[in-house]
């Protein structure tokens, strides 16, 4: 692998898949070498690009629902690989990720990439708050030191003779205790028949008596959901329910009122390791 090579893209609304892809690919460069290319597809598309054998690709998303956020395979459409190296991860709510990791294994293959390592990290869920609180402050200083590791480790391997491809089915989320799984089973069942009979669209909302206009809530929204001097309103047809406005209001003005907040605070309080195959 040529070092000038490296490519890191995330898409990271609220930040945590693109702290991790940082700390790996910090990693993965040694001192002497130029920083990697980055390509932030949080507000848009990469750009049709084409990565031969020798570069390796760093991918980081987050996990929405069990799978790779739709938006970020949507916005990969353009990117090739000739027997490209690609180190693929994502980033859980400390839930499950579920077949995330298979899919974007598979999304990649499709496209001329194989998965050389593959790591499944914990970043705080976007729904957590100071009530109800979801892997808060993750990925922690502990995160980053395990993810830099990991990219060293990658360094190592593609180093060494060969760069053999690894089976991510073998990566598995960590254990749930069984009691605090059961429960979150039976709310997430309670609340798909309750939709069922009375929908609901839940969206972000904003206390106007709060609201300061500073207009970061709109530039930092990943889908344009939110139009600069109307804060007030959001475009549930845009809103991915990603909070990252929620999160980078500066004065507590933005909130998402699910009640999945609680029942993952309530379910999922024990703290997830993180797990990598190479
Ligand atoms: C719509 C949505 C669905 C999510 N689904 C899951 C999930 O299935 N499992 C999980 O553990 N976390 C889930 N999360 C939490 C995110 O995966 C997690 O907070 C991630 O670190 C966010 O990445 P980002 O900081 O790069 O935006 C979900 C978050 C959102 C917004
Ligand atoms: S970030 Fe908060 S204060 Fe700023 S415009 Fe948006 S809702 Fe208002
Ligand atoms: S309006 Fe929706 S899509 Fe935009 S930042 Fe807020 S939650 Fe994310």
């Amino acid at each position: 692998m040529k070092p000038d090579k490296l490519v890191t893209l995330y898409f990271s609304p609220t930040g945590t898949s693109r702290r991790i892809a940082e700390a790996i690919a910090g990693g993965i460069r040694t001192a002497e070498e130029p920083a990697p290319r980055c390509c932030d597809i949080t507000f848009g598309a990469a750009p049709a690009t084409e990565l031969d054998a020798d570069a390796l690709l760093v991918v980081s998303v987050p996990v929405y629902g069990g799978h790779p956020a739709p938006l970020a395979l949507e916005r990969m459409a353009a990117l090739r690989g000739h027997d490209t190296p690609a180190v693929a991860v994502v980033l859980y709510g400390n839930r499950a990720f579920d077949h995330a990791l298979r899919e974007l294994d598979a999304f990649l293959a499709q496209r001329g990439f194989r998965t050389v390592a593959a790591g499944a990290f914990i970043g705080e869920h976007s729904y957590s708050s100071p009530a109800t609180p979801i892997a808060a402050g993750r990925p922690d200083d502990r995160d980053l030191g395990e993810a830099r590791l990991f990219g060293e480790r990658i360094h190592a391997k593609l180093s060494g003779a060969g760069a053999a491809s690894v089976d991510v089915a073998r990566l598995r989320t960590p254990h749930t205790p069984l009691l605090p799984l059961l429960r979150f089973i039976a709310f997430a069942l309670g609340y798909l028949r309750r939709q069922k009979r009375h929908p609901v669209v839940l969206l972000p909302r904003t206390d106007a008596a709060r609201c300061i206009h500073c207009g970061r809530c709109a530039t930092g929204c990943p889908t344009g959901a939110i139009t600069r001097g109307r804060e007030e309103e959001t475009d549930p047809s845009r809103c991915i329910r990603c909070c990252a406005c929620v999160k980078g209001c500066p004065v507590g003005a933005r909130s998402f009122e699910t009640p999945f907040a609680a029942a993952l605070a309530r379910s999922f309080g024990r703290p997830k390791p993180n797990v990598t195959l190479l």
